[in-house]
């Protein structure tokens, strides 16, 4: 996020609140969503928390929508933030869960019935069109609401360039048939910060192609990609609406409780 402006109770000289107006970087390509972050308060001063954040709602523009992040991976409190974030009028908009998959040595057959093509092969062209009719129809409520809003090439084309840097083109994975037919894809990159760590970005197949357990596929293709690249694990954010991806996660063997990784996005427009 990139901070705008400060906003602080303060008594006798002391602060008991404070939080931060600033450019969501969830929407980093949607420049007019703002976000309020890094909310903390004293012991005890729910009622100041209360208040940093409404005033920090009161300063952006109206009509624009406002979000609030919470993080169980960042605060412990986190049942206190969605409680702050309902009492200033937030709705949830979406909540993630967390997976971790790790590398245990575990056989990770090559899949069987798939070619994949690494980006780094064969260039991210054919990624583009394939990426834009896999989200069109995402269960993701972030993508949905942002992919909604631009043309589908210029939503693909923009989210590669941000997401598919050099080193990680290894391990974007373009997937079809042995026949030629087009799958789907994976794009797995490190997790930023962190060396040892894989991340899937995104994955999609075909909705000519959904309902074959092709997913199960992309993903063991992942890990083997996150396996040949070093990484111990793999930690991955899933919309806890998106039924599908959820149940494929959990068969591929990464874990919902390995630590303590789930997030919450809440949502405030304000009347114009
Ligand atoms: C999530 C996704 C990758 C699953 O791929 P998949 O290979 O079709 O997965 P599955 O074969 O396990 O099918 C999952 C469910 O899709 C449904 N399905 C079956 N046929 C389908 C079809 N023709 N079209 C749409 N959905 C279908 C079924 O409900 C199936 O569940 P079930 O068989 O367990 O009852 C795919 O739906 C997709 O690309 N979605 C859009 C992008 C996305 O959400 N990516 C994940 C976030 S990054």
């Amino acid at each position: 996020m990139r901070p705008i402006s400060r906003f602080v109770v303060e008594r006798d000289g002391v602060e008991q609140a404070s939080v931060v107006l600033g450019r969501a970087e969830i929407f980093e390509r949607e420049p007019l969503e703002y976000a309020v972050a890094r909310l903390s308060w004293a012991d005890g001063g729910l009622g100041d928390a209360r208040a940093v954040v409404a005033a920090a709602v009161g300063s952006a523009p109206p009509g624009i929508p406002v979000y609030l992040p919470v993080s169980a991976a960042v605060s412990a409190d986190h049942a206190a933030r969605r409680d702050v974030a309902l009492a200033c009028g937030f709705e949830l908009f979406q909540e993630k869960e967390g997976f971790r998959w790790a590398d245990t040595g575990q056989a990770l057959p090559e899949p069987a019935g798939l070619r994949l093509e690494p980006m780094s092969r064969i260039g991210p062209e054919a990624f583009v069109s394939v990426l834009g009719r896999c989200v069109a129809q995402t269960l993701d409520r972030t993508d949905a609401l942002v992919f909604g809003r631009q043309q589908p090439r210029q939503w693909a084309t923009t989210f590669l360039n941000h997401h598919a840097s050099a080193a990680d083109a290894q391990s974007w994975l373009y997937a079809e048939t042995t026949g030629g037919a087009p799958v789907g894809f994976v794009g797995l990159a490190q997790r930023e910060g962190d060396p040892e760590v894989g991340t899937i970005v995104l994955i999609g197949v075909l909705p000519e192609q959904r309902g074959h357990r092709y997913v199960d596929r992309l993903l063991t293709a992942a890990y083997r990609a996150a396996r040949a690249r070093g990484f111990v694990a793999v930690r991955s954010l899933v919309d806890v609406d998106n039924h599908p991806m959820m149940a494929a996660m959990r068969r591929s063997g990464a874990d919902p409780d390995a630590d303590p990784w789930h997030g919450w996005l809440f949502t405030s427009a304000r009347d114009a």
